[in-house]
């Protein structure tokens, strides 16, 4: 039932990447050769921990795969990865399988990545893109952080959905004042959508 997670690959195009980011930090030079060497110096180190704290994290997951999820990188491609996690015991969204895509900058992990649901889900903090509305990926976000610690919580949401910061605001208020209704329409999804 888990997804198999693929193998990395050396192949990931760190040259196209460095000149990206180049461009996004405006750090162009003069001459041709300044350039090329501005951006070797300024981009390198950034590509280098980014993907090695990546490459420690997918070892940590592959070593000891957290029961309730697993997640590596897709086409060996380490800044895009993919993920599933299993609903929790005791949910509307117990034992649905839960894909999720996603994307690191090369500023991870001073910044947290950007990771939305594939799969749909009835819930008022994920929206119908699959959004998910969580602190920990926005103003909460700390570098100690690991993908295993943010789906953990991601897990949580799914049990305990927070209705006063929904992104679904009609969801929230179901989950608020009619509880079993939405109980009900979060187990339909989650057999609809999450169990094939
Ligand atoms: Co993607």
């Amino acid at each position: 039932r888990y997804q198999e997670v693929p193998k990395y690959n050396d192949a990931f195009p760190v040259v196209k990447a460095e000149v990206n980011k180049c461009k996004v930090f405006g750090v162009w030079g003069d001459g041709f050769f300044k350039r090329k060497n501005s951006c070797r110096k300024k981009i390198e180190p950034f590509m280098k921990t980014t993907i090695q704290r990546l490459k420690k994290e997918l070892q940590d997951i592959q070593s000891d795969p957290p029961a309730y999820c697993s997640a590596g990188p897709v086409d060996g491609d380490m800044l895009h990865w993919n993920a599933n996690i299993i609903g929790p015991k005791e949910c509307p969204y117990q034992d649905g399988v839960f894909y999720l895509d996603i994307h690191f900058t090369t500023e991870y992990p001073f910044k947290p990545p950007k990771i939305n649901f594939l799969t749909k889900v009835y819930h008022p903090n994920i929206d119908s893109s699959g959004n998910i509305c969580l602190d920990i990926l926005k103003d909460k976000w700390s570098p100690a952080l690991t993908i295993s610690k943010i789906l953990l919580s991601i897990c949580s949401l799914l049990n305990e959905p927070n209705p006063d910061d929904p992104l679904m605001p009609d969801i929230a208020k179901e989950y608020s004042e009619n509880r079993g209704l939405y109980e009900d329409n979060a187990k339909t999804w989650t057999q609809v959508y999450a169990f094939r």
